[in-house]
């Protein structure tokens, strides 16, 4: 396997930009995108990004991963809080996961406090915006 990695975004995500950029900034998804796969270069670093809105596709395409990348950059959006199922294909697939947050969820409402993610993440990284996602590629780079 080459040094493949899979950056996935949950739901509205697709709308970073004019989603409440006081919360997630002005950086649209197509921009961090472009940063993700020229800061996986940077560390030889194969980036290919996938977002949905849909908690199946996330949880096919996690499964799909395995065996095809070394690791998963994951921001599972609201569903972090909800989902049993995207902690299950994680858990079923062994894949190392760096779970991303634009913002500090612990500082935001009780019900974001929680994610069924970070106990089967690698790494968890959140309220640093779009750097979050180069702090995860750079974590992943320097343990491979
Ligand atoms: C988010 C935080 C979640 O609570 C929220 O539902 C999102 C985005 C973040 O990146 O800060 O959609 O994951």
């Amino acid at each position: 396997m080459a040094h493949r990695v899979l950056v996935l975004n949950g739901p509205n995500l697709n709308m970073l930009g004019t989603r409440e950029p006081q919360t997630y900034g002005t950086q649209t998804l197509a921009d961090i995108e472009t940063l993700c796969i020229a800061e996986g270069k940077a560390l030889g670093l194969d980036v290919t990004c996938r977002q949905s809105n849909h908690e199946g596709d996330l949880v096919t395409w996690i499964q799909e991963a395995m065996g095809q990348y070394e690791a998963l950059i994951l921001n599972p959006g609201a569903y972090s809080h909800t989902s049993v199922a995207i902690h299950d294909a994680i858990r079923a697939t062994g894949l190392k996961v760096i779970e991303v947050h634009l913002s500090n969820i612990h500082a935001r409402e009780p019900f974001r406090h929680h994610s069924y993610v970070s106990a089967v993440a690698a790494g968890v990284i959140c309220g640093l915006g779009a750097t979050g996602y180069k702090l995860a590629l750079t974590a992943i780079a320097d343990k491979r």
